[in-house]
């Protein structure tokens, strides 16, 4: 067997062959099958972006209303979900809420027929309709109010801002909102997708991909960046700390939040888009002074950082567009899992399309031919 060099945090070494997405991180390219994200945003929704990924081509109109119309009528979740989340602790983590939810739905649907595209289509529809509306549940029954049903003539963005706060949202905000889904559904080999696809490779079933991937997805490294990058913006307070926080932060090589990224060495291409989607919300409904310390934050990193190739990622700027919302902050990483999970449903089904078990090896570092030691000598 071929011996490979051990790599932390397996860099640069491929896990899978894709044709999902595509990322060039010098140059600050995103495509999704091959289409600049940059057009996406502008032209296309969620829902559409969606099933381009999971079936590799963008829908003609009867395909999009037939999709988008399976969506709005499997957004309502069994009461027993509910019920079931009624009992969770107010002050957990909407992430773990998420994630045992999504898992939960699995014991609803427990039949695994991988190869019967009917039961595909059905749990793709049925994930991408009810996170939202778990995601929207929890945060109202936390609050000790009843979940808020959908709202079957809302689009999908619309109607989950809807679900939050039962008051239909101002048009701009939803389809900012929807931009901002577009932009957080699809990211290559990322860690929640690498989760996605191992846990797959079992011919496990999809709720359980979903689970495992959520749970990836809450870390601060990853899609939890973007409500520490809210922290530190609120423990930085003013233009003025943000050059002694930075110094600060090299100084004891701690990491500043929202900035640097695996792929890109240049600003993430997500990251210019949704600083423009924050100015025009900026724009319509006030200004946010937490802006101005992001801009000055990101002239200092880059004067000090960006010979090392260290620049604002998504997670940078998405917090400021959904803080603007009036979207609660421990809400964003969430969010990022309500679109991120069509992508992980693209992923599954193209693992399932050529499926081998993930069977990596290890570079073993312990000892061998110890004795045992008894209890009472040790
Ligand atoms: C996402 O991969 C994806 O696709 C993920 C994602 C997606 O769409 O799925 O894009 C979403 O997860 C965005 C990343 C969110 N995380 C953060 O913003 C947390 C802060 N960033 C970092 O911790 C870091 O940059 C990572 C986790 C994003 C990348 O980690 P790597 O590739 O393992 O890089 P590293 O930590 O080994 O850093 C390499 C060097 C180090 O310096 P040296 O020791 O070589 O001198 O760059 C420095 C690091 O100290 N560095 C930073 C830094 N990021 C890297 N220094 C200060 N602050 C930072 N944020």
């Amino acid at each position: 067997m071929m011996v490979c060099e051990y790599k932390p945090g397996l860099e640069g070494i491929p896990a899978a062959q894709s044709s999902i997405s595509y990322v060039d991180g010098q140059k600050g390219i995103l495509e999704y099958r091959g289409i600049r994200i940059e057009e996406l945003a502008e032209k296309s929704t969620f829902l559409e972006t969606a099933y381009l990924l999971i079936w590799g081509e963008l829908p003609s109109k009867e395909e999009l209303k037939t999709f988008e119309h399976e969506v709005r009528y499997h957004r309502r979740i069994k009461y027993r979900i509910r019920d079931m989340m009624k009992c969770f602790p107010e002050s957990g983590h909407p992430m773990d809420a998420l994630q045992a939810s999504a898992a939960a739905l699995g014991l609803f649907y427990s039949l695994r027929d991988l190869h019967n595209p009917v039961y595909i289509r059905e749990s793709v529809v049925r994930l991408i309709a009810t996170i939202p509306t778990m995601v929207a549940a929890f945060q109202l029954m936390r609050k000790g109010n009843d979940p808020v049903r959908p709202r079957d003539d809302l689009d999908y963005s619309a109607n989950f801002l809807y679900m939050l706060d039962e008051q239909e949202p101002d048009p701009l905000m939803a389809r900012v909102f929807d931009i901002c889904l577009i932009l957080q559904v699809e990211h290559t080999m990322n860690a929640s997708t690498f989760s996605a696809r191992v846990t797959a490779s079992t011919l496990t079933d999809p709720y359980a991909v979903v689970a495992s991937a959520v749970g990836t997805l809450g870390g601060p490294l990853h899609g939890g960046a973007n409500e520490e990058v809210i922290q530190m913006l609120e423990k930085i307070g003013s233009v003025e700390n943000v050059r002694p926080y930075i110094e600060h932060c090299l100084q004891t090589k701690s990491k500043i939040m929202g900035f640097g990224h695996r792929v890109y060495k240049v600003k993430d291409p997500r990251a210019i888009i949704l600083q423009g989607l924050a100015e025009q919300l900026f724009e319509k409904f006030g200004h946010d002074k937490f802006y101005d310390i992001a801009q000055e934050m990101e002239r200092v990193v880059e004067e000090k950082l960006g010979s090392k190739g260290i620049y604002p990622n998504i997670d940078f700027y998405s917090g400021l567009v959904y803080r603007k919302m009036g979207i609660p902050t421990d809400l964003f990483t969430p969010i990022f899992a309500i679109a991120r999970v069509a992508g992980w449903l693209a992923h599954w089904k193209e693992q399932l399309a050529e499926n081998r078990i993930f069977r990596p090896t290890q570079v073993y570092n312990g000892l061998h031919e110890v004795t045992y030691t008894p209890i009472d000598q040790r």
